[in-house]
């Protein structure tokens, strides 16, 4: 038999995927879970063939030049990839992969989840109930914004988007959407295309990011765009927090032009803008999209099919 490859899992990963990993490599794994910067990177990869990497390892212009011939793919256990300079990777004649679709599911529950919580004010009443400061029932206590009639606009109409469309159409809301391409009648299912962002977030009583973070996505949740908003527009992201203006969003969400939002991820996670553990009006979620053990194995089992695929010589399911 055939020498394993020998693979860097740069991350602890859960039992199942561990499992398969052992099995089929010869891997070097980090079981204490702690982050490698650049240096320690280039030297754990001594000798390796690939590298499993998550979203916190960054594969720089710097790193592809230190990193040793050895190694000749790398996968990415995310579906987002701006930690990776893809064209440098390529350059290097690097194969590369990431976890499209397995995850749509997860990261649209966790929408929903940020969704409801900040329309109907989770935050508040958990902290109501937890405090012990629950005296009554009042006609007025916590009123929030109804979900259901609303127009829910999506940034983004990818897998992850047209889940998100989906379990909102189970709550009753009206589709609106913003993709760079207009999705096929077939996939709209009925929702409203807007060619330009402004026009979407003009009509969006409820918006929700669901776009990759790019040169031209980052920082584009601005003051312009919220204030083309509905007056009580409720904002929620689950892809990536620099798409937002922290500044922009955190002056809105104070002065009541947005009633809420609730936020998965933040810039510069985790050392998120403190000034959103001071608002009350924020439903605030620890970078949990993904984070259910079905999909955690998914993804894994991905990125491991990915694998499999370079090593018998056989095109990735899903490069990059
Ligand atoms: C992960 C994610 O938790 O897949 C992504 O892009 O943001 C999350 O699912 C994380 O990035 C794992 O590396």
């Amino acid at each position: 038999m055939s020498k394993k490859p020998r693979l860097l899992v740069t991350r602890h990963m859960p039992d199942n995927v561990t499992a398969r990993i052992n099995r089929d490599y010869d891997a070097t794994l980090n079981p204490e879970d702690r982050i490698m910067g650049t240096e320690d990177l280039v030297r754990a990869a001594e000798g390796m063939d690939a590298l499993l990497i998550c979203g916190s390892e960054r594969i720089t212009p710097d790193l592809l030049s230190a990193l040793p011939d050895s190694v000749r793919m790398i996968a990415t256990y995310s579906v987002g990839y701006e930690h990776i300079d893809v064209a440098a990777a390529k350059a290097h004649g690097l194969t590369l992969s990431n976890t499209p679709k397995v995850l749509d599911d997860a990261v649209a529950e966790v929408a929903m989840l940020c969704l409801l919580g900040a329309a109907r004010r989770a935050h508040e009443g958990q902290t109501l109930v937890r405090t012990g400061k629950w005296s009554s029932w009042t006609s007025t206590m916590l009123l929030g914004k109804q979900v259901s009639g609303a127009r829910l606009g999506i940034l983004g109409m990818g897998g992850i988007g047209q889940t998100i469309a989906d379990a909102a159409r189970g709550f009753g809301m009206d589709i609106h959407y913003h993709n760079r391409t207009r999705l096929t009648a077939d996939e709209e299912r009925g929702a409203h295309y807007h060619a330009s962002a402004a026009d979407l977030f003009a009509v969006s009583d409820f918006l929700s990011i669901s776009c990759p973070s790019t040169n031209e996505t980052r920082g584009m949740v601005n003051a312009d765009l919220i204030a083309a908003m509905p007056d009580g527009a409720v904002i929620v992201n689950t892809a990536r927090g620099d798409i937002i203006s922290d500044d922009d969003l955190i002056a809105a969400l104070q002065a009541g032009k947005l009633s809420a939002a609730g936020l998965d991820v933040f810039a510069n996670e985790p050392k998120l803008d403190p000034r959103y553990r001071e608002l009350e009006n924020v439903f605030l979620m620890p970078h949990l999209g993904s984070a259910t053990v079905e999909t955690r194995d998914a993804m894994g089992f991905c990125c491991l099919d990915n694998l499999d695929a370079f090593f018998q010589g056989k095109p990735c399911p899903t490069p990059l």
